[in-house]
Order: structure tokens, then sequence, then C-alpha cells
């Protein structure tokens, strides 16, 4: 079975602008999204500008600040001060990677955590690490749906996720444990990692190594979600987008698998959406 994102991220979509629609009959405004990008970063810019359309098409307002790389923290910070304040923004997403110059985790922390459409405050994280309605980062509640589809009930599966950050490894651990899978989290440290692997009833990849895991690592009737999006050569010239996961090989093991492109990334942009109108709802201005 291949697990379509692009198909279940249109379905979602098109049920957040149903709801946009309701909000807005009943004499509510649209709900409102501010995207902040520092720089030109080209993969970067794609985000954003999907962002903005589909924020759009499902009928919420789209705020861009399209700032450049040279912008000061200072300058940052006040702008998300600004955004906090602003009772027309429901959701602040300041697009990572920041310069380095700037500390991501500052800006991160600046942003009200009632606003903070991307889930990474640690006040968020907190909260969903204990068990509390939260804002849930964006890709791991992707995964989540994805993995839904190969079965609707992932309770006493066995779930390795390959990946310890904050954006998609720890949350989805969080998620997956909130569903009462028996959660493994894998990483760099791990020993003998295609065994861990092995032991999965669901393997996610969350490494950002183009193709690491192949059949290998693959358990027969496994669910397999490939979070990594790797940008590789073509042998014909030119580049193209593959997981963190041999796609060919592990399908043949897989009972179910994500594709590279057409997986996990469509979600991630829906699931933005639906906190953006879930902040809308819960602020209630
Ligand atoms: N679909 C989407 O919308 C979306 C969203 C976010 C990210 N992504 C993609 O997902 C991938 C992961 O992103 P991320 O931000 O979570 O990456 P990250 O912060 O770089 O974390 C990568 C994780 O992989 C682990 N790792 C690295 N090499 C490994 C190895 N050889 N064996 C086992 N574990 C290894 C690291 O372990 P240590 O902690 O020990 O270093 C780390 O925990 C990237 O390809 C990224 O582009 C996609």
């Amino acid at each position: 079975m291949i697990l379509d994102g692009k198909a279940l991220a249109a379905e979602l979509r098109a049920n957040i602008a149903k709801r946009v629609t309701a909000l807005r009959a009943a004499g509510h405004r649209a709900p409102g999204l501010a995207v902040v990008l520092l720089g030109s970063d080209p993969a970067s810019q794609v985000y954003v500008g999907s962002k903005v359309k589909q924020t759009e098409a499902a009928g919420m307002l789209s705020f861009e600040h399209r700032l450049s790389a040279e912008t000061t923290e200072a300058a940052l910070l006040d702008l998300v001060a600004r955004l906090n304040a602003d009772p027309a923004v429901d959701g602040i997403l300041v697009q990572l990677p920041l310069p380095k110059h700037i500390d991501s985790s500052r800006v991160i922390e600046a942003i009200d955590p009632a606003k903070d459409v991307d889930g990474f405050h640690p006040v968020n994280a907190g909260r969903l690490a204990t068990g509390l309605p939260a804002l849930v980062p964006c890709t791991p509640r992707g995964c989540v749906l994805l993995a839904k589809r190969a079965r609707a009930d992932l309770a006493g599966l066995h779930a390795v996720i390959v990946g310890r950050s904050n954006i998609v490894g720890k949350p989805l651990a969080q998620l997956l444990l909130q569903e009462n899978c028996t959660v493994t989290i894998a990483h760099s440290r791990t020993r003998d990692l295609p065994a861990v692997c092995r032991l999965a009833d669901i393997l996610v990849a969350a490494i950002g190594r183009p193709r690491m895991l192949g059949a290998e690592h693959v358990k027969p009737g496994a669910i397999v979600i490939d979070v990594g999006i790797n940008r590789v050569p073509k042998d014909e010239g030119g580049t193209r987008l593959v997981g963190d996961v041999d796609y060919e090989a592990a399908a043949a093991v897989a009972s179910a698998i994500t594709p590279v492109p057409g997986g996990v990334g469509p979600m991630t942009i829906a699931c933005l959406l639906d906190n953006t109108l879930m902040a809308c709802e819960r602020r209630g201005a």
C-alpha cells in the first residue's frame, strides 16, 4: 500500500477550507497566519511560497514578512513581538534554519505559545509531553495521520523512530505514545541499527541521509514512514528528491510505505493550516 500524502493532504485542506467558511459565515474574521523568512535560501523560498498559496486557498489570511539575511536578532524579536500583539494574527511561523548570527531558540521562545503553530515553543513541547492540549509540530502530526491510513488503530504496535530532533523525532515519539504504541527512538549512537529497526511494526526515518535504510532494516509487513527530504544528483544530470529510505528495497518488504516526494511532505503544510485554524478557534478573538 502506497501511503499517498498528496491525496490525504488535499482531503485535509478541503476540510479546513469548509471549517473556515463556516467560521466566517458565523461572523468571525478569517484566521491569519504570519510567515517570516530571512534570506534567500532556495528550499525555504519554495516552502514559504507553498505555505502562502495554500493558506490563501483555504480562505485564511497570509501575512508575509520576507527580510534580508542580515536582519539583526533584535529586529526579528521586535517583529515577533508585534505579531504576538496583532489581533489579526493567529499563527506565527518563523522559517528555519535562521542565519547563523541569530539564536533560533531565543526566537522560538519569544513567540506567544498560543500562536506557535509550528509547535516548537518549550511550553507546547512540555504540554505535549504531559498530555495537555498543545499546538503540535506539523510533520509528526502528518506522520501519525499517514500511519493511521495504513491501520486505524496503532495501539500495541512497536514504533521505531530513527532520529531524535526536536522538530520530528521527539514530538513524534510523544504522539505515538498517545496512540498507545511501544516507542523506541534510535539515533547516531544506536548500536546495531538494522536489528533495532527490524523490531518495528512502524518504522519512521527522520535522519537526513539519502536512502540510508534498506530492506535489511524493515520487518516484513511493517508500515514505513519516510520523513527525509534529500536532494541528490541524477545520473543524467540535474537533481531529484529522495527520502531517508531506499524506497524500492523497503517497499518489497513493507506492507505500507510513504513515497518521497508525495508522502510526509504535503502533510506538513496541511497540518500547519489545521494548527492555525485551531489556534484561531482557541483564541476565540
Ligand atoms: N517532510 C517534511 O516536511 C520534513 C520536515 C522536517 C524535516 N524533514 C526532513 O527529515 C529529515 C530529518 O530532519 P531533522 O530536522 O529531524 O534532522 P536533524 O535535526 O538533523 O536530526 C537527524 C537525526 O538523525 C540521526 N542520525 C544521523 N545520522 C544517523 C545514523 N547514521 N544512524 C542513526 N541516526 C542518525 C541524528 O542522530 P544524533 O541525534 O545522534 O545526531 C539525529 O537525531 C531531513 O531529511 C529533513 O529534510 C522533512
